[in-house]
């Protein structure tokens, strides 16, 4: 695996406004997040059973699954309600000249 780098995701007037976009990266799909506490992007399978998160229901600081309805923290990727028990992978993010970009491998 190639070492992690900053990569373009979407513009950031691209997002859905308070809500959670789906996008697709090269073998990721990932959950890009217009959240209270700014922007976050996760991966967007649910660690349960896999169900697409960007399906839920965003309150602005958790993303309800829509399938079983687990509860995520959408800065920390902490599960907070069940069935879901391991956390969403979380990646590092920034917006760069009005683009939001990722840290991802290659
Ligand atoms: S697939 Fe998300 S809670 Fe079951």
């Amino acid at each position: 695996m190639t070492e992690p780098h900053w990569q373009d995701l979407i513009a950031l007037d691209a997002l859905e406004p308070d809500d959670v976009t789906a996008v697709a990266l090269g073998r990721h799909r990932l959950a890009v997040y217009d959240g209270t506490a700014g922007i976050s992007v996760s991966e967007a399978r649910c660690t349960h059973a896999g169900a697409d998160l960007c399906d839920g229901y965003f309150d602005g600081k958790a993303i309800e699954c829509p399938l079983h309805q687990a509860l995520f923290d959408c800065v920390s990727g902490r599960a907070l309600a069940a069935p879901a028990v391991k956390p969403l992978k979380m990646y590092q993010s920034r917006v760069r000249d009005g683009r939001i970009e990722v840290l991802l491998p290659k």
